[in-house]
């Protein structure tokens, strides 16, 4: 058997049909031309989906995976650094998966699996943990933050948690890593161990770079205006996938407004250009364009807006949620989603130790 989006059996049968005839060298090329960039990136199931990620990340996983060689995962290692109880950890994982799938990712079109899956993937950890030095790893901004945020649990995992994610990355040979502006360190300090790597032991590795489609990320503000929505903040501030059309409506009309523009034209503060972006993501671009204009004249009525936005912001997050309702009913949907996800990666990830080992001698 076969595995991969670039493997043959993905070629649509009535051009398998001819490939009998087709001289050996032009079905070459036509493989060759096939072969995708690959693309990595994971998310740790320390919390459940909200409209940041899914404006953040996932819109943009369920695109690429149409145009390149996708492997997305749920990093369950990682999230040990910070969460150590691993009795909600299986549950939680499946959960992350259906949001996922109900959000866009195809199993049939990216592959999906747990990090834990993949024995692989510690193996090449270790082997990148000698090529990575004490000092780097304790200036990484992410670190420092953790040792702010949990002085009494600064674990060796939190240290060398670039090195793991590094070790994801690397293990599929990945070059492009969706990630938001928080990750891009870790993803600079990956192309610095895999050059390390290459130097002494042999090319393995090519450098991979985040991306992200052009500009700027989308940048989904809570709905108090004073941040970005995240699991760590006030769960009334962020609207999850999974709340419920109640939920979300309480939710919208308590975000933070005021009396109103002062003048004519004037800059939003960030809490209602946050509400005004939400509106552009989910309304009809004719009620953006009204509002504005409400704005600008100085006669706009929050209340009507945010009425306005719930009811829209609703009828987007309704499917997705029923969506992601509907495969967890079925547990065992969701294992056999990650078993064939694990056996496509562990195929991957295998024959890049397999390099690995042999550029180092094993
Ligand atoms: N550190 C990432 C985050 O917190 C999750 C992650 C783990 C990841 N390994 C990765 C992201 C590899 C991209 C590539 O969001």
């Amino acid at each position: 058997m076969v595995y991969g989006p670039s493997s043959i059996h993905h070629i649509p049968s009535a051009l398998k049909a001819g490939y009998s005839e087709m001289p050996t060298f032009i079905i070459f090329v036509f493989l060759m031309e096939r072969k995708k960039e690959i693309v990595l990136s994971g998310i740790r199931p320390t919390g459940f989906l909200h409209l940041g990620n899914y404006y953040g990340a996932l819109r943009n996983w369920a695109r690429m995976q149409y145009e390149y060689d996708c492997y997305f995962f749920i990093a369950d290692w990682h999230s040990l650094t910070t969460h150590a109880d691993t009795r909600e950890l299986k549950s939680n994982i499946r959960r992350l998966v259906s949001e996922l799938v109900a959000g866009g990712l195809d199993p049939g079109c990216c592959v999906i699996y747990a990090q834990s899956d993949i024995p692989e993937i510690a193996e090449l950890y270790l082997y990148l943990n000698m090529l990575a030095y004490r000092g780097e790893l304790e200036k990484t901004a992410t670190f420092k933050d953790k040792v702010r945020q949990q002085p009494e649990n600064i674990n060796a995992g939190l240290l060398t948690y670039p090195v793991l994610q590094a070790a994801d990355i690397l293990i599929h040979r990945a070059v492009k890593v969706p990630v938001g502006k928080d990750q891009e360190q870790h993803i600079e300090m990956t192309r610095n161990f895999a050059e390390r790597f290459n130097f002494r032991y042999g090319n393995v590795f090519p450098l991979p770079a985040a991306f992200n489609y052009g500009g700027e990320l989308l940048k989904i503000l809570n709905l108090n205006g004073t941040g970005k929505m995240s699991k760590s903040e006030n769960p009334m501030n962020t609207i999850y996938l999974n709340d419920d059309d109640a939920m979300i409506t309480k939710k919208i009309m308590k975000a933070k407004t005021d009396q109103g523009p002062a003048e004519v034209n004037m800059q939003k503060p960030d809490y209602i250009q946050g509400l005004f972006t939400l509106l552009s993501l989910v309304g009809e671009p004719g009620t953006v364009e009204k509002f504005e204009n409400d704005f600008n004249e100085c006669h706009i009525r929050y209340g009507d807006m945010k009425k306005q936005l719930a009811e829209d912001m609703v009828r987007f997050v309704r499917p997705l949620r029923e969506k992601a309702q509907n495969l967890q009913q079925s547990p065992a949907l969701i294992d056999e989603i990650l078993l064939e996800g694990a056996i496509k990666a562990r195929k991957s990830a295998a024959a890049t130790l397999l390099k690995v080992r042999e550029a180092m001698g094993f």
